[in-house]
């Protein structure tokens, strides 16, 4: 029985996990895919609990939400293996199914289509109610100099409306 819960009762554990990265995981045409990210934030918009997720264009996990535009986000809580967030932060699903070689526990959401992964049990499920390409112009140099070098792999970024979240036991 997952364990209902209140996203802003647990942002401590979200946003200090994120730098380690959680899990964002998408589906569409019969795949389900996770990966790792390590850029995000809890918030508030358009008066709705949101999770704002920041997807590189190249990603796999990208053509994923574009044709479904749910996602899960699953962060650890307590124990769990750190080798996860490495294998789903540097195979892309193009190339690999990761749940199935990882062997993670797919768990059915209880409102969107997307399931969560039960090794990372604290979970949000989002649906996308905005989306937009950050624009090269508009970052800060420092910052595209950085982390966007040519040619430019922008972020996409999805608004996810948080729609239940719970702690799957
Ligand atoms: C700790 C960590 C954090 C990451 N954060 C992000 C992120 O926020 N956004 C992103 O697009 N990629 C991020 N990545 C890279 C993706 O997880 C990686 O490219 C992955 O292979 C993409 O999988 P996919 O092609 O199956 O979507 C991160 C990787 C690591 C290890």
């Amino acid at each position: 029985m997952n364990k209902a819960t209140d996203p802003f009762v647990h942002s401590r554990e979200i946003t200090e996990a994120l730098p380690g990265g959680i899990l964002l995981t998408s589906a569409a045409e019969g795949r389900v895919n996770t990966m790792t990210i390590g850029w995000g934030a809890l918030g508030t918009d358009w008066g709705k609990p949101m999770f704002l997720a920041l997807v590189r264009e190249s990603r796999f996990t990208r053509e994923l939400i574009d044709k479904n535009p749910e996602f899960t986000i699953n962060v650890p809580y307590g124990e769990f293996d750190r080798k996860i967030l490495g294998f789903c932060g540097s195979k892309s699903g193009r190339d690999v199914d990761k749940i199935k070689e990882l062997g993670l526990t797919l768990v059915d959401s209880q409102v969107i289509s997307v399931p969560g992964i039960k090794e990372l049990p604290l979970t949000l499920e989002c649906r996308v109610a905005a989306r937009q390409k950050q624009e090269p112009a508009l970052i800060g140099e420092a910052y595209r100099k950085a982390f966007y070098p040519e040619p430019c792999d922008a972020h996409i970024m999805y608004f996810g409306e948080i729609v239940n979240a719970y702690i799957i036991s």
